[in-house]
């Protein structure tokens, strides 16, 4: 709840879905799309350099193709346990970054940013609402506050999901901002949206790929900064610097082993993520 509360509860009146139900089928396994987004950050630059040459005015903590100049200190990879997950930037602006005219939400967030650090406190009020962030709640919801849309998955098999999107409003918005905010998450992430298309390729390419008989042999490989996670003051949760790595995508996948290799669901194992923050470092 720490984390979802920086998008459900920062202002008295709450958040709403608007908009139709956007559905769309897709030849991926289910699995792929909640490892693309809760560790968005490092293919950001390179599936979608069009895309964000389009409507990006502002820097993203340097997420351009190649990541060379991605600030380690502009975000945070929240992992647990328990296979939830948030990837974060701390600027408190740049869930508006993929907006071609950020103005008008950057003036709702600076007129409302006191009522949020009151509800939040400082560190999620300041840092964190109004920040890019995805986040998972296993096995596969997820949502983007900042680029505002409320994402399920449904598997329709070993290849194949539908996959069901809404654009989300805080009720405090103003009927301008949310209009805009519908209008950019068709054009970021809708059936039709610029971010979700290279997406969707990826996906469906990783799988059809994943079917061939020597790559079926190879391992997943997903060690991008391994064994550099720990405890951080205010947060829960074991947490990497960074939004370049895969220390989300192993929490992700670690916790569908779990599930797999269960005999029946009192054998899935239960964790505290607060007992995480009382340690030093963790091995991830
Ligand atoms: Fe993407």
């Amino acid at each position: 709840m720490h984390n979802l509360d920086v998008w459900l509860d920062a202002l008295p009146s709450g958040t709403s879905l608007v908009g139709e139900t956007q559905k769309m089928v897709l030849n991926t396994n289910w699995k792929l799309p909640v490892e693309n987004v809760c560790g968005d950050g490092y293919h950001l630059g390179w599936a979608h350099a069009g895309a964000m040459m389009a409507v990006q005015p502002m820097d993203l903590s340097g997420l351009s193709v190649g990541n060379s100049s991605a600030n380690l200190e502009g975000g945070l990879s929240v992992a647990g346990l328990n296979g939830h997950m948030a990837l974060t930037s701390l600027d408190g602006v740049s869930g508006y970054a993929f907006y071609p005219d950020p103005k008008p939400m950057l003036d709702y967030l600076e007129a409302n940013r006191p009522t949020a650090i009151e509800r939040l406190g400082k560190a999620r009020g300041e840092q964190l609402w109004g920040s890019q962030i995805n986040i998972t709640i296993f096995p596969n919801l997820q949502f983007l506050p900042g680029l505002n849309w409320f994402r399920v998955y449904h598997p329709k098999g070993p290849g194949q999901i539908e996959q069901w999107t809404w654009a989300m409003v805080e009720n405090e918005m103003p009927e301008e901002i949310r209009a805009t905010i519908l209008d950019n998450q068709c054009l970021t992430f809708g059936l039709a949206g610029l971010f979700d298309n290279d997406d969707g390729d990826n996906l469906a390419a990783c799988t059809e790929q994943s079917r061939g008989w020597r790559t079926s042999q190879m391992d997943v490989y997903t060690n991008m900064a391994l064994g550099r996670s720990g405890a951080r003051e205010g947060f829960p949760g074991d947490i990497a610097a960074g939004l370049v790595s895969e220390h989300n995508q192993r929490y992700f996948y670690r916790r569908w082993q779990e599930h797999m290799q269960a005999s029946s669901w009192s054998d899935v194992p239960a964790y505290n993520l607060n007992s995480l923050a009382s340690r030093e470092a963790v091995d991830a």
